[in-house]
């Protein structure tokens, strides 16, 4: 009778051993699950950051304009890239991209060719053709982009438009691909 005791007291043991096991095993079953669920989360979120949020050639990302006979020659007018906002202006100290949104409200001034200049429709503000402030409410001088020349065979950026903004000098004798920044925005200098 003693041994039949034991005998019980033995098996219950044992299944209360394998019902601790598996409540372990469950446990760390969904430990497991969490840390792969944050893992695979934190991931996508890395992968997302790190790709490019714009396309090369849209509106925030950089534009291709192709070989330095692609910009206006000197004396003619600035020209117009709609889809991208910006104009592109060939002047005696080099080449600049202006964008193509008014620095007063906002309005989408235009090139005149009689006045050899840029008025705003709305509220008559005008700017030269390096994008400099000549009058009107606008309270400062258009806002550029970054020019970049690029090496076309190793696609590095050889030179670009420094941090004030300043017209890109074009080496007369460079073979280099011309692309615009449109992420890299410099505000225009401001008028007393
Ligand atoms: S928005 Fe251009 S002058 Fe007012």
């Amino acid at each position: 009778m003693a041994k039949n005791t034991n005998k019980d007291n033995s098996q219950n043991n044992n299944e209360e051993n394998k019902k601790k096991v598996t409540r372990r095993e469950a446990l760390n079953l969904a430990w497991l699950a969490s840390m792969g669920f944050l893992f695979v989360s934190f991931s996508g979120v890395t992968i997302l950051f790190a790709m490019p949020r714009f396309k090369e050639g849209e509106f925030g990302g950089v534009v291709p304009i192709g070989s330095k006979d692609s910009i206006p020659n000197l004396n003619n007018p600035p020209e117009n890239f709609p889809k991208v906002k910006f104009w592109l202006s060939n002047t005696d100290q080099g080449v600049l991209a202006l964008y193509k949104v008014c620095t007063h409200l906002g309005c989408l001034y235009s090139w005149d060719d009689q006045e050899t200049k840029f008025i705003c429709p709305c509220h008559g503000s005008q700017f030269t053709k390096e994008g400099e402030y000549i009058q009107g409410p606008a309270p400062r001088s258009l806002d550029r982009f970054k020019v970049l020349l690029v090496d076309p065979e190793t696609d590095e950026v050889v030179s670009e438009t420094n941090e004030n903004g300043e017209p890109l000098q074009i080496p007369e004798d460079s073979n280099v691909s011309i692309r615009v920044d449109t992420g890299a925005k410099i505000i225009g200098e401001t008028h007393s």
